[in-house]
């Protein structure tokens, strides 16, 4: 189960990952498409797990996304990540996501946060140990 997420903007960390939100990624509503938040999470779950391993890694679970407020096109979205667990052949990361807005009144938001869990594969995609 996911904690809820930190209220206060996390200031003083460098993230995984930051993207500025382009009209391409827009639904019907005006804002950005869950999917295009999705994609971002697991590349920056992918990227903290090659903190851990070295090789190929591939994701078998996302727990509970929950989307909690609206992410606008311009908004400068930043990825956290902080590995939850290390297991035998898994890495489970989590990800929150803060949204800078560019718009008046310009606050940071908490937009969504999930649980990714990364595996350890061969090039004949089976698991193996994480190597760290
Ligand atoms: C990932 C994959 C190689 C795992 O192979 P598997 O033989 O089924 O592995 P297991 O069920 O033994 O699980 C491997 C690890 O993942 C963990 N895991 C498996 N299912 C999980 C789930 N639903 N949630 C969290 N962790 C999970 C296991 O606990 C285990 O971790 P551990 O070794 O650290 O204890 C295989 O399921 C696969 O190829 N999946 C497709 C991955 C993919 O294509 N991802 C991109 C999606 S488009």
């Amino acid at each position: 189960m996911v904690a809820p997420a930190e209220h206060t903007f996390p200031a003083h960390r460098i993230p995984t990952l930051r993207v500025v939100m382009t009209p391409q990624q827009v639904n019907l509503m005006g804002t950005v498409f869950g999917g295009a938040i999705l994609s971002e999470i697991d590349l920056a779950a992918a990227i903290e797990a090659h903190k851990l391993h070295q090789g190929p890694v591939v994701t078998v679970a996302m727990d509970k996304v929950e989307f909690k407020r609206p992410i606008h096109i311009g908004d400068l979205v930043s990825f956290y990540t902080d590995v939850e667990r290390v297991g035998t052949t898994s890495v489970t990361v989590r990800v929150t996501v803060w949204a800078e807005r560019r718009k008046p009144p310009f606050e940071t938001v908490p937009v969504t946060e999930a649980l990714v869990t990364m595996v350890a594969v061969d090039e004949h995609y089976r698991k193996v140990p994480i190597r760290r």
